[in-house]
């Protein structure tokens, strides 16, 4: 098997290539990114060195440079993370969400699809997708199911949406050996500090201000990032072609109760007297177009596929925080931008 991850230097697809790397020797794994400002080679250099495991700088909106890959390598499976992830960039720059998310997706898909020329014995294109694409849930009864109508509210979910649509087509137009998963917010180590979780434990260590966006009552539903990528492990080889599956915990938290709960946490962990970090917390302008509730029902995958998480919440917040306390050097580089260059330059067209 000759495996491309793409978008394996960010926080979830360095989760992914590891576990590939470590629990499949005999794959060979080719990990595509570009090192944008979320992509960093120090979230690998435990296994940069393994055999079975490459990486290539590329850009997946470069069609050419995928074609001739794809027809130089002859991959046998694709999975897809490389994206631009975050919510509030898309609102300030939306092109590059369109660029990367869309235009990315579809040259990506042509270079499979060109390559495997209609052969796909064996042959899987895995789309890493998003819960945001299914829009906003208003209704406390409510969940997501794979056949909630796609509904996005911001331009990084209908980025995401239409990157879904045009992989959905190619499976249906082509016969490309498709498969989809949408997943609800993960967090955990090597999350980019811009998203909520890192940012409150960054913020709280320096004592900074904790932004957060209007009366703090959305909700998000959370998911480890190792569970997520062992529920990528377990669609990738056992989820039927051209289906979809929901990725979720059951987890959901208001805002205000999770920075409420970092604050916790933080204070025991830095010895602080309690109540101390709570004060930080900013209530700051709301995200426009702010989504108020995402909430996954992930009954099929548990029940056809047999996923379960691994983690409770509570415990994977704590490995995380001490994740974060024990990795400042990790931060501070992300957090300075100095790791871009050096990184780039030390690996570049390996
Ligand atoms: P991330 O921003 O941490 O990482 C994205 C990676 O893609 C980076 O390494 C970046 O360098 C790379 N990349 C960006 N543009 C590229 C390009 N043009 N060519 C090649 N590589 C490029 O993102 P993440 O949070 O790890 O998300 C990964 C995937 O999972 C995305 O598709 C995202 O939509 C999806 N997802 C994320 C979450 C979440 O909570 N973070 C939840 C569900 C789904
Ligand atoms: O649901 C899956 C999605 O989760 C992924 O597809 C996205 O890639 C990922 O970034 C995440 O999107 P969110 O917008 O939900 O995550 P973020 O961490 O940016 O924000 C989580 C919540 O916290 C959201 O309601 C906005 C709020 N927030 C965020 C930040 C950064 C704040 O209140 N203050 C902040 O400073």
């Amino acid at each position: 098997m000759k495996l491309l991850i793409t978008g394996g230097a960010g926080f979830i697809g360095s989760h992914v290539v590891r576990l590939f790397v470590t629990k499949y020797p005999e794959y060979q794994i080719y990990n595509l990114d570009a090192l944008t400002y979320a992509g960093n080679l120090a979230n690998l250099t435990d296994i940069e060195n393994a055999p079975n495991y490459t990486f290539v700088k590329g850009d997946i909106t470069d069609a050419k440079f995928l074609e001739d890959m794809f027809a130089e390598m002859g991959f046998d499976g694709v999975i897809h993370l490389a994206a631009e992830s975050h919510v509030d960039r898309s609102i300030t720059d939306p092109m590059s969400f369109v660029m990367t998310n869309v235009v990315g997706t579809v040259n990506l898909l042509n270079a499979a699809k060109n390559s495997w020329k209609g052969n796909f014995e064996g042959k899987r294109f895995y789309h890493v997708s998003t819960d945001e694409v299914y829009g906003s849930l208003h209704n406390p009864e409510d969940f997501f199911t794979e056949e909630t109508p796609y509904d996005p509210q911001s331009p990084y979910s209908a980025s995401k949406a239409a990157s879904d649509h045009f992989v959905r087509a190619y499976g249906n137009t082509y016969k490309l050996p498709v498969v989809l998963t949408n997943c609800s917010n993960n967090y955990g180590p090597n999350h980019f500090p811009e998203k909520l979780i890192p940012l409150m434990i960054h913020n709280i260590r320096n004592n900074k201000p904790l932004p957060v966006y209007g009366k703090g009552e959305n909700v998000r539903d959370w998911l480890f990032v190792v569970d997520h990528a062992r529920a990528i492990d377990t669609v990738f080889h056992k989820g039927t072609l051209g289906e979809t599956y929901n990725i979720g915990g059951f987890n959901e938290w208001k805002n205000i109760d999770l920075v409420n709960l970092l604050c916790q946490i933080m204070d025991r962990k830095l010895g602080r007297e309690e109540g101390t970090s709570a004060k930080l917390i900013t209530y700051v302008t709301d995200r426009a177009g702010h989504d108020l509730r995402y909430a996954i029902d992930a009954h099929k995958i548990m029940n056809e596929l047999g996923w379960q998480p691994s983690l409770q919440f509570e415990e994977g917040l704590e490995k995380t925080v001490d994740w974060f306390l024990a990795n400042q050097e990790w931060l501070d580089n992300v957090t300075s931008g100095a790791y871009q260059s050096y990184y780039q330059g030390m690996y570049a067209n390996r």
